[in-house]
């Protein structure tokens, strides 16, 4: 039921997104094809970059400023599309002297406002999208414009892969950048784990190629610290076999949820195998609780047991099976609720116990219900809280230290909140109802045992006004110190995200 009415919310959303661009054209257009900043970096860049504007260019704007949640788009001045790393650094020098707000975008995935989007000058990084895919060394050089499935897309004919992101249409610069949560953590670690190398422009212009014995320091601050130390251009990234996987998404009704989160608890608690992965997410929509359940295994065929307990549920939608990577990424519905508002919020955990689970799900109903009656106007509310168990020693596949997580001494998986509505009058109580909701969860788990004192929260889900501390722990004033150094004129302040 509540699957088919993802699809009410999608319709809702669509008509809102219209009327919404509607109202907010006119007053913006004469003063943005006069900005001066936009026609300084159209001035000086090449011919391999470009700038659009709403007015002249309104199909490559809008894409430029678009983002998967609506309350993460701005419309801003102009949008530039730099070619190549020579025209970024023109553009940041340029930003930088006429202190112009900007934003940096890759896939447009970022769960908080202004993180990715500005009223000023948008930079789109769409033309950075080669995967070049070295053999000898398997490695692969990405541009920091795509998305996780061109990746997989690209890699695939190799039969090689990388760790990066789990459901369709995730960039993978935002996601690289911030640490990166993957089905091939539990054997390769997080995406930064399996960098080895970083394409910088530099705010002062430099471009540089960061590694572990090149730039120690920036390669320590860039695995977790976004855009603080300039615009990342390629990423090189190892690259592992990758055969045919098995899995896929199952859907369950209010009926079954005690069901699933007994599996969810049992996978937990006692699957060692590095290769298998779930994600179970607890929905609320229009009154309906469910689950969409997402279970992986980086082989064929899984081997009996691992997943048998999820599979004899009762199932609404079954769609598991021996599959190519980038199929049973695209099975998740993560598109579905694109274009509405949304926030994320998240806890770390040590682990998913059958009580923690039980206030997951009290969680879900209990937002989904009070937010449903709290909405103006009966716009529709989507509620989902995404359970996300790691194994153990997931952190111990690093070889050099990382601005995320501040300690690998203890593995904290995360546990991801999201909210999606439509009425930017509802913000508010979305955003605090967030903040509320992760609390609760964090104290249920200490009340249970668990011992929280240096759990980090993962920066690509806590929300915005997180004190970084909390995300960065004891690596904080290292990377103040650092920012410093590199970006002395704090030309990277005038771009949104989390700040050094
Ligand atoms: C549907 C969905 C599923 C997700 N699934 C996962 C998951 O499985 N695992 C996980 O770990 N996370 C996941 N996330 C979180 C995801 O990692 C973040 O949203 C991430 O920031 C998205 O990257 P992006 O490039 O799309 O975002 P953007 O919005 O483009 O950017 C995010 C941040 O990175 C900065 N940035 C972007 N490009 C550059 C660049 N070239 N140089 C410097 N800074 C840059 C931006 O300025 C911004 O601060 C998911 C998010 C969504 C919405
Ligand atoms: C591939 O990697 C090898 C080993 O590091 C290196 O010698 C070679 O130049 C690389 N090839 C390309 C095309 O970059
Ligand atoms: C999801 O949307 C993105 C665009 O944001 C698109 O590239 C991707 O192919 C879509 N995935 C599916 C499964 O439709
Ligand atoms: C359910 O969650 C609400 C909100 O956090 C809380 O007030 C209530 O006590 C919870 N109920 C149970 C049974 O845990
Ligand atoms: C992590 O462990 C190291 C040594 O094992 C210790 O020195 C350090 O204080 C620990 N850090 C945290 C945050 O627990
Ligand atoms: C937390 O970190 C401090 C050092 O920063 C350490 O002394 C302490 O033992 C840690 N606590 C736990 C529970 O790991």
């Amino acid at each position: 039921m509540w699957l088919a009415a993802f699809t009410v919310l999608a319709l809702l959303s669509r008509h809102s997104l219209g009327k919404n661009t509607y109202r907010e054209e006119g007053h913006y257009e004469a003063r943005q094809l006069s900005n001066p900043t936009c026609r300084e970096i159209s001035d000086t860049i090449s011919s391999s970059s470009a700038v659009y504007y709403p007015v002249l260019n309104p199909q490559k704007y809008t894409k430029g400023i678009s983002h998967w949640a609506r309350s993460s788009t701005q419309r801003a001045a102009c949008v530039v599309e730099p070619g190549t790393a020579a025209d970024v650094a023109k553009i940041l020098q340029t930003l930088g002297s006429r202190r112009t707000p900007f934003a940096v975008k890759g896939g447009g995935h970022a769960s908080n406002p202004e993180f990715s989007s500005t009223t000023g000058v948008q930079i789109a990084m769409y033309r950075f999208s080669d995967v070049v895919y070295n053999s000898t060394d398997q490695t692969v050089t990405v541009g920091s414009g795509l998305i996780w499935d061109d990746v997989y897309a690209a890699l695939a004919p190799h039969g090689v892969n990388v760790v990066g992101g789990r459901v369709t249409g995730v960039g993978v610069a935002g996601f690289t950048l911030g640490g990166g949560y993957s089905y091939l953590t539990n054997q390769y670690g997080l995406t930064i784990d399996t960098v080895v190398a970083f394409e910088l422009v530099k705010p002062d212009g430099t471009i540089l190629w960061v590694t572990k014995d090149t730039q120690p320091d920036l390669f320590f601050g860039l695995k977790g610290g976004f855009n603080n130390f300039g615009i990342v251009t390629r990423f090189t990234l190892k690259t592992f076999p990758q055969t045919q996987v098995w899995g896929g998404l199952i859907t369950v009704t209010a009926p079954f949820i005690d069901q699933i989160s007994a599996a969810t608890a049992d996978f937990s608690a006692n699957v060692k195998d590095p290769k298998a992965s779930i994600l179970t997410t607890y929905n609320f929509l229009l009154g309906q609780p469910g689950v969409s359940q997402i279970l992986f295994y980086d082989a064929p065929q899984p081997p009996p047991g691992v997943f048998d307990k999820f599979m004899n549920i009762p199932s609404f939608t079954k769609d598991v099976g021996t599959r190519d990577f980038l199929s049973l990424v695209k099975a998740s519905p993560a598109n579905v609720t694109a274009g509405t508002r949304a926030i994320f919020n998240t806890v770390s955990v040590l682990d998913y116990t059958p009580g923690l689970l039980k206030a997951v799900q009290n969680e879900s109903i209990f937002w989904g219900s009070r937010l449903s009656n709290l909405l103006e106007g009966n716009t529709g509310v989507f509620i989902s809280y995404d359970v996300e168990p790691f194994l153990p020693d997931f952190l111990s596949h690093a070889d050099s230290p990382s601005a995320y997580p501040p300690t690998r001494n203890k593995s904290y998986s995360p546990f991801n909140l999201y909210y999606a509505w439509l009425s930017k009058a509802d913000d508010d109580d979305f955003h605090s109802a967030a903040r509320q909701s992760a609390s609760r969860l964090h104290d249920v788990a200490i009340a249970e045992g668990q011992v929280l004192d240096n759990a980090s929260v993962y920066p690509n889900y806590a929300i915005f006004d997180t004190p970084l501390s909390e995300l960065y722990g004891d690596n904080l004033p290292i990377l103040q110190a650092l920012k410093k150094v590199h970006d002395p004129n704090n030309v990277m302040g005038l771009a949104g995200g989390w700040k050094f």
